[in-house]
């Protein structure tokens, strides 16, 4: 029976798998994924093992970007099935003893919500003040505040001849100035926990703050990302979250692990865990190249030691708008099944709660596009024509979205041979190599990335050293190899991955005895004093160690 009352921190001990429902299961043969899809395949998610979901918007919206763009927090888009579906989802996956996630967008709403078709008629209006309002500057835009997806960051609205404010595609981000707008918030909140929902992930959360001079910036990220002020907007918040039980989790790109205590720390802190994306922004969002493993060893190693004691780390590497994994990160052409599962334990079993992205688990690549019309993605579409308007080529602007775009975690997931997700073309073509890549084979493969999650997984919620062991970073400094420990007592884990193409040696440090092989991708056991690590190999030891760190440093 799940009680969040009862057991507040549920989700410390838990593994959740994003679930991006419009590319899940399609269950009515419209092209598109639905609630009913999901709840058809409750049963092969509870198979992963994991005990909660976090699901991507599927509220009622225009879908310029997705569902990101709600038009109504309290309604379906009716593409994705009604509020019938909905409660009957959140129950069947109770029944099975899965938790529920939804996410909550509330930087921003569609401009189709009726709030702001109010807000938009006249500043008397009793929703004008809803939404982020400027006066034309010598008839232009109020300042150069830049749209993450391009372009100004004002749109012109004639009826009260002013600009509203939009971060992101041109959905008005809401005014947090006004306490309005966090009472109407806060009753949305308190309706879907009435419905069983368990917890939030909080959309775009570091962008709630807006700089109150409205006037030219230098350094735009400085003025649109974490703005001093947001702190108050925020424990307002958590205060709604913390009287319904809810966990939270919150999208907070640009918070520096220093500004981490005030969010996540365990006893009030704003949230219970954020995504951080230290460790996926080494680049341009749409560079292409290889990720270094001293700085991803490095980013990651600052917010595992940073929370120490302090917070809750959310642990992924792919989400609905990062680039597949094992495309980014590892070798998809290959050694996809090496790589995929290497990566996995990377990242699986340090301290914090995991996330999978749908898919993931199956190793899936990005797609390989060919044209620009087959890319969805507003974002993706958008850099094209800027491209190739500022002139690059068709073929150089495709390959790096190849490599980074959006669309390369949504489309659709590839349940069989011959895809399996839908009898009618889908809203999005389908990866072709789900012929190779799919549930179906993955089952029946006892060396499959999907097999190797679920014991990553169970071993994950079994073993307490691997739920409360402190991490700890064994620098090879090399460029292959990402080695750490969960330790608790005398008795730890070795955490041993080569993230690279070519072979690497490695010599376990002589403290660390009687070394026992819990879980490796290879098929042989091998001498820990002078490990041979072949490309993408990973290891899980279990030790008992004879001096303590402490002694060691
Ligand atoms: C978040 C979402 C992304 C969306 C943006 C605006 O970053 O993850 O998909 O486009 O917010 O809502
Ligand atoms: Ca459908």
């Amino acid at each position: 029976m799940i009680n969040n009352q009862q057991n507040p921190a549920w989700w410390k001990n838990a593994v959740g798998y994003q679930i991006y429902p419009k590319s899940f299961y399609d269950s009515n043969n419209d092209g598109i994924g639905d609630l009913q899809g999901i709840i058809q395949k409750i049963p092969y998610i509870k198979s992963l093992g994991v005990n909660f979901v976090w699901l991507s918007p599927f509220f009622a919206s225009p879908n310029i970007d997705n569902g990101y763009d709600v038009s109504d927090y309290q309604d379906i888009d009716p593409q994705y099935g009604t509020l019938d579906d909905t409660f009957e989802m959140i129950r069947k996956f109770h029944e099975n003893d899965i938790r529920v996630v939804f996410d909550l967008v509330i930087n921003h709403t569609s401009d189709q919500h009726h709030w702001f078709k109010e807000a938009q008629k006249s500043v008397d209006n009793p929703y004008h003040d809803f939404y982020i309002w400027q006066k034309p500057k010598n008839g232009r835009e109020p300042n150069n505040w830049v749209s993450l997806f391009g372009g100004s960051a004002w749109e012109y609205n004639p009826a009260t001849d002013e600009y509203y404010y939009h971060l992101f595609a041109k959905q008005p981000d809401l005014n947090w100035e006004n306490p309005k707008v966090h009472d109407a918030v806060s009753q949305i909140i308190d309706w879907w926990t009435k419905h069983g929902v368990d917890g939030f992930r909080l959309d775009a959360i570091s962008h709630l703050k807006k700089n109150q001079s409205f006037s030219d910036v230098t350094d735009q990220e400085a003025a649109m990302n974490n703005v001093p002020g947001i702190d108050k907007f925020l424990s307002e918040l958590s205060d709604d979250f913390k009287r319904n039980h809810l966990m939270t989790v919150g999208e907070a790109g640009g918070v520096p692990v220093t500004r981490a205590q005030q969010w996540v720390d365990s006893k009030d802190g704003y949230f219970d865990m954020i995504f951080q994306f230290d460790h996926v922004s080494f680049w341009e969002k749409f560079a292409v190249g290889k990720v270094d493993v001293a700085m991803l060893r490095k980013a990651l190693t600052n917010w595992q030691n940073g929370l120490e004691g302090i917070g809750w780390n959310a642990l992924f590497l792919e989400n609905h708008d990062l680039p597949r994994a094992v495309s980014y990160f590892g070798n998809d052409r290959d050694m996809r099944r090496q790589s995929a599962t290497a990566l996995a334990m990377m990242y699986f079993l340090m301290k914090g709660t995991p996330f999978i992205y749908q898919g993931q688990e199956l190793g899936m690549t990005n797609v390989d596009f060919d044209s620009i019309d087959e890319y969805r993605d507003l974002d993706s579409r958008r850099f094209y024509q800027e491209e190739l308007a500022k002139g690059a080529t068709k073929a150089e602007t495709l390959f790096k979205l190849r490599s980074k775009s959006r669309d390369n975690a949504r489309t659709p997931m590839q349940w069989t041979s011959a895809g399996g997700f839908s009898n009618h073309e889908p809203w999005i073509e389908m990866n072709p190599n789900h012929k190779m890549i799919n549930v179906q084979d993955e089952k029946q493969n006892s060396q499959s990335v999907m097999n190797f999650y679920k014991k990553l997984t169970e071993l994950r919620l079994t073993d307490p050293i691997l739920l409360n062991g402190k991490y700890h970073l064994i620098d090879t400094h090399d460029h292959q190899t990402y080695v750490y420990t969960r330790e608790s007592g005398s008795t730890g884990y070795m955490i041993i991955t080569n993230l690279s193409d070519e072979p690497a040696g490695y010599h376990v440090p002589i403290e660390y005895q009687n070394l026992k092989l819990i879980l490796t991708n290879q098929p042989d056991l091998q001498d820990t004093r002078a490990m041979k690590l072949q490309p993408w190999s990973a290891y899980l030891y279990k030790y008992e160690r004879t001096t303590s760190h402490e002694i060691n440093e």
